[in-house]
């Protein structure tokens, strides 16, 4: 946490916001910020009635009862009809929804119109299929339209949907659809990644014997790879949609009704189902979706680059947007590919300007994306921006991770201009949407830094014995209840409460180290518990932990995020081989690969050591600060607490042997 706060301490850049924006920007003042300090809940409700379309109004804005909170009590609404209805029936049913883009090259472009017809058709389909109001769904898909077709399709009915991002194996399937009891799988037959077909049906065949309560699996052709339908279990969406009604009513829900499961990294091997429901959830993202990007639907066009298979991609690819009825871009691939027809001889020599290419073709105005990638741009060059014309942006994001300065400026420089606004926000998956981050016609923003809470949220840093740190470190708070909260952990209210409201009693706990300077701006210091960021990825040690574990010659292990130039964090693992297992290259190796087989390859570790002995406490308690240092080359300082300090020379010895091999 200090080296953090050392480098922090020396960026003294501010940035105002450019008059030319203030002058058109939705809120140039504090007047957001004063309401809301006056009264939090009234400034809420008043959110909550003026953003969405309400089928019956709410009596009661908040029920808290620490730590579970119900908001809009009384209020019906449908989240699909927020999204698509309303805007079709105000005679905005041709404005664009998305501008889709595949990775080779093949575009769609999807109206409100359209999407509200395909919409209404899906959920005729699982309504056919007999689902309910209540149930819950598995989607595995490629970022494809229908993929959020299915998810606004769930809303209409009050499925609940637990997206899987693509990139997860066939064990996280299982347990993600074992824990929630889902009745539906939806997938597609494979989708485009760095030029090929990523087979996803494979992954659910391999997971399927394992689902207790899959009864059925949807499939997209998006890659007509062919996969093998299995007769009676398998249904291929397109022949549902084509025998399917268009027209379904949007079913009015309660406020509180679950809208969504999504499954994040925790600190124990098993991952948590956050709870989100519909009312709060909507009003705070599609609040800070229109204030924090200074939204203006008429001639916008916004552009999240994340995945929707992870709460970013929910909240700003799909319900924010689609709630403020914007136009956005969807784009399936990675930025290192280009279109199809530009791919000329090795992939080595193929550009790297696909975002920038997508920039400037369709006019992007807000560019939504990860410290992650920009780090990842600036290993390749401005001249790949260079290329193109991105004077249409006027406000640039970043979501994920601590964004340092650098790759601050970079984005600064040569994505926005000098001129483009950025806004960092920090939050989580257990937070819906934001909570820490700039109004970019409001607040002097200074690179690194998150600014300051949204109006209505009460953010505070505190110490080590819960109290209000007004300037220096300490650990991440809210000190009550937002909007768009989880509800819960599904099936787990015990660890619900444990988790995040016990540490600092009456406060949640994000989890996050962060520091407060003396103008009373918050930098975000990364995680303070067990949890690795890998590439804006939340990826929990132990979770890597017991893969490791699981291969039949490892005995023990121990897993570090140690800091990494582009990913923020790499995962390191050091395996202790049982006795009959012999060391050597290719069992390393397949050590390594294990992992992304249980977990998926975002999960595979960057270096595996093997190691003699783990260095612990007289305890027994692994001592990863150490294993921290020595990964990343540091003095190990006081090792006083080890019950063998050999052991560690050990460790750094057979370190250095294998980093002179790493990948
Ligand atoms: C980290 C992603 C610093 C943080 C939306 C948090 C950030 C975790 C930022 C949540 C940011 C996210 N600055 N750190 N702007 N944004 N984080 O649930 O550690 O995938 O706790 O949600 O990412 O990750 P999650």
């Amino acid at each position: 946490m200090n080296e953090a706060i050392e480098v922090y301490e020396t960026e003294q850049r501010t940035f105002a916001p450019p008059p030319e924006f203030v002058s058109r920007a939705l809120v140039a003042d504090r007047s957001l910020y004063d309401e809301a300090a006056v009264d939090p809940e009234a400034f809420w409700a008043r959110q909550a009635r003026e953003l969405l379309t309400w089928h019956r109004d709410f009596d009661q804005v908040l029920e808290w009862d620490l730590p579970f909170a119900k908001w809009f009590l009384g209020g019906q609404l449908n989240v699909s009809f927020n999204c698509l209805d309303r805007h079709v029936e105000a005679g905005r049913g041709d404005k664009v929804a998305y501008h889709w883009e595949g990775e080779p090259g093949d575009t769609r472009t999807i109206t409100y119109a359209d999407l509200l017809d395909e919409v209404s058709r899906f959920a005729n389909v699982l309504k056919g299929l007999g689902l309910e109001r209540g149930d819950r769904i598995a989607i595995y898909m490629p970022m494809i339209p229908e993929l959020p077709v299915a998810m606004l399709a769930c809303t209409r009915i009050g499925v609940a949907h637990s997206v899987i991002f693509g990139g997860f194996s066939p064990d996280a399937i299982s347990d993600r659809c074992n824990d929630a009891s889902a009745k539906l799988i939806i997938t597609a037959d494979a989708g485009y990644r760095r030029g090929e077909p990523a087979p996803l049906k494979h992954n659910v065949d391999a997971a399927f014997s394992s689902c207790e309560t899959v009864e059925r699996v949807i499939v997209v052709n998006r890659c007509d790879t062919a996969p093998e339908m299995i007769e009676g279990r398998d249904l291929w969406w397109n022949e549902l949609m084509a025998d399917a009604y268009g027209e379904c009513p949007a079913e009015p829900l309660d406020s509180e009704q679950l809208l969504y499961l999504l499954y994040t990294s925790g600190t124990t091997a098993k991952p948590k189902g956050i709870m989100h429901t519909t009312g709060g959830y909507l009003t705070q993202i599609a609040f800070t979706h229109k204030y924090v990007f200074d939204l203006h639907p008429e001639d916008d066009v916004y552009w999240c680059a994340a995945d929707i298979g992870w709460v970013t991609g929910h909240s700003y690819i799909v319900y924010g947007p689609l709630t403020n009825g914007c136009t956005s871009v969807m784009y399936e691939g990675t930025p290192d590919t280009p279109r199809a027809e530009l791919r000329d001889g090795d992939r080595a020599t193929w550009p790297k300007d696909r975002l920038w290419d997508i920039v400037e073709r369709y006019g992007v105005t807000q560019l939504y994306t990860a410290p992650t990638a920009i780090r990842t741009f600036m290993k390749w060059g401005h001249q790949e921006p260079d290329r193109h014309d991105l004077s249409s942006l006027r406000v640039l994001g970043t979501v994920g991770e601590p964004i340092n300065p650098e790759a601050w400026m970079w984005y600064h420089t040569y994505i926005g201009g000098s001129t483009s606004p950025i806004v960092d926000t920090w939050w989580q998956t257990e937070t819906g949407g934001h909570i820490i981050t700039p109004l970019p016609g409001v607040t002097t923003t200074k690179p690194g830094s998150g600014c300051h809470a949204i109006p209505g949220v009460a953010v505070e840093v505190v110490d080590d014995d819960g109290n209000v740190v007004e300037e220096g470190g300490g650990y991440l708070t809210i000190a009550g209840p937002w909007p768009g909260m989880l509800r819960g952990i599904w099936g787990d209210p015990e660890r619900y409460q444990e988790t995040y409201w016990s540490q600092y009693p009456g406060r949640y706990f994000a989890g996050d180290g962060a520091r407060i300077d003396e103008d009373g701006y918050l930098w975000l210091l990364g995680r303070v518990d067990d949890v690795m960021n890998v590439s804006g990825h939340r990826i929990s040690t132990t979770e890597v932990e017991s893969a490791l574990v699981d291969h039949d010659a490892v005995a023990e292990a121990a897993v570090v995020g140690a800091a990494d130039e582009t990913t923020g964090q790499a995962i390191i693992g050091y395996v202790i081989l049982m006795g009959a297992s012999e060391a050597s290259d290719e069992l390393r190796e397949e050590v390594r690969q294990h992992v992304a087989t249980k977990l998926g390859p975002i999960a595979r570790p960057k270096a595996v050591f093997l190691v003699p002995d783990l260095p612990k406490t007289r305890s027994g308690k692994i001592m990863r600060r150490l294993l921290r240092d020595v990964a990343e080359g540091r003095d190990l300082g006081d090792t006083t607490t080890l019950a063998d300090s050999s052991v560690v020379d050990a460790i750094r010895a057979g370190a250095e042997a294998a980093a002179s091999d790493e990948d």
